[in-house]
């Protein structure tokens, strides 16, 4: 399966299996702008990524948790998910996200 990470104007399309976590895909194909630095654990925000609008639906909200963190960040919006928390199932094949900590 595919996902797309939209990076500043630019766009990478990389493999991806079910069961990994978008942080996961992003750090194995060394995508700029998710650091990820908590390995996983939802406390960093550091993996923050924007669902483009017509995956929002099939990717679900963020958990109350998660929100909590994403609501600390200052480029949060309705699309913000952290990447840790996004598990790929075949049903996101070919997700497209916005990595928005790169266009700083
Ligand atoms: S890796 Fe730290 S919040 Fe996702």
């Amino acid at each position: 399966m595919k996902v797309t990470f939209q990076i500043q104007d630019d766009s990478k399309t990389v493999t991806a299996l079910p069961g990994q976590s978008v942080m996961e895909v992003a750090l194995a194909n060394n995508i700029s702008g998710i650091a990820a630095e908590c390995g996983g654990g939802a406390i960093c925000g550091t993996c923050h990524v924007k669902i483009c609008e017509k995956w929002q639906d099939a990717v679900g909200p963020a958990e109350d948790f998660e929100e909590d963190l994403l609501d600390c960040l200052p480029d949060f919006s309705s699309a913000s998910r952290l990447a840790c928390q996004v598990l790929l199932t075949f049903e996101l094949d070919g997700l497209e996200v916005n990595v928005p900590q790169a266009e700083q």
